[in-house]
């Protein structure tokens, strides 16, 4: 894998960046910018450079062109950050602007069908591509898994970090290590709960996970909420049990609120377990939107050692899982 420290020069060079672009958006503004004040580290640095930047990426789940899923609140928020203008692309066109936009990347069936002829008409846009989404590499569409065949390809700044930081992790988890999985996205979270209990010691399986689990034949380590309340919350017996596990913990990895924690009344699981995670010794990760906001609504982010910008990436990719993006990336350097 190629990273910006590799890059030839790239003034006047037009680069397509795979951006952290899928931030919560309430009422037409975004009301998280994590995610961009991480893609800005990228993006500045080859503003620095001179290049002309194209960036890619998606929003929500549109099924179309879909108004309510378009970036133009995501492209305000990033021009604020980034003290810069950008150009919002409707269409799949040559940019001739600094720095560019395309809308919603998911607007384009092609891209989630995996179709390669969509990334070949995006590789045309520019000479160069860097993937900066780590968030979505697990996904990967037909842009994530082809422009790296099509054009030099290099890791950006974000995606570096988490491979490295979650890489770590990997090689020398501490023990006993304990995941928490929870929230919603179940049909991706559910193949992963298995394959993480292979590397975990525990894995402890709350909010709407529990209701979906049917039939599935779970490993002996993974211990799921046997108690909730109307169904939008973990109960007082799970809690005990999850507490007693996490204070326990070496390590944390948690992905995924506990319950409707947004509603006041069902958010004490998803607090007691915010609480028994920064209160033990363990090292902890956390990674996904909704938990990153829950541990900021209970006023304990801070505490935790280290905050992910995956959500589902991060646990697939924990639990030693291939993410597409970045195997292509590692593959090919625009063969
Ligand atoms: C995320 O928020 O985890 C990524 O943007 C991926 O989104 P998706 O689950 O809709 O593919």
């Amino acid at each position: 894998m190629k990273f910006l420290r590799d890059l030839p020069p790239v003034e006047g060079k037009k680069i397509i960046v795979w951006t952290e672009l899928d931030v919560p958006v309430e009422n037409g503004a975004v009301v998280d910018n994590t995610r961009l004040e991480a893609a800005a580290k990228t993006l500045n640095y080859l503003i620095e450079k001179g290049a002309p930047i194209l960036m890619i990426g998606h929003s929500g789940r549109p099924k179309g062109k879909d108004p309510s899923l378009s970036l133009k609140p995501v492209a305000k928020s990033l021009e604020e950050i980034l003290e810069a203008k950008i150009e919002l692309l409707e269409e799949i066109k040559p940019f001739e602007s600094n720095l560019a936009m395309l809308e919603n990347i998911r607007f384009w069936a092609a891209e989630e069908e995996k179709e390669p002829s969509f990334a070949r008409e995006i590789a045309r846009l520019g000479q160069i591509y860097v993937n900066d989404c780590f968030s979505t590499s697990h996904r990967a569409g037909s842009t994530m898994l082809y422009l790296p065949k099509l054009l030099p390809s290099y890791a950006g700044i974000a995606l570096e970090r988490e491979v490295e930081e979650l890489g770590k992790i990997i090689r020398s988890p501490k023990r006993p290590l304990v995941a928490i999985i929870g929230g919603a996205k179940i049909e991706t979270k559910l193949p992963s709960i298995n394959n993480l209990a292979r590397v975990a010691d525990k894995v402890l399986v709350g909010g709407r996970l529990v209701f979906e689990i049917g039939n599935i034949n779970l490993d002996p380590n993974v211990v799921a909420a046997s108690d909730d309340i109307d169904t939008k919350d973990i109960g007082p017996k799970s809690i005990e049990i999850f507490s007693e596990i996490i204070k326990k913990a070496a390590m944390v990895v948690w992905n995924g609120p506990m319950g409707v924690f947004e509603e006041e009344k069902y958010a004490t699981g998803t607090e007691a377990v915010a609480q028994a995670v920064t209160n033990s010794q363990a090292y902890s990760i956390v990674g996904g939107g909704d938990t990153v906001d829950a541990l900021n609504k209970f006023g304990v982010l801070d505490k935790i050692n280290y905050v992910s910008i995956g959500g589902g990436a991060m646990l697939e990719f924990l639990a030693g899982e291939e993410l597409p993006g970045i195997t292509a990336l590692e593959k090919y350097y625009g063969k």
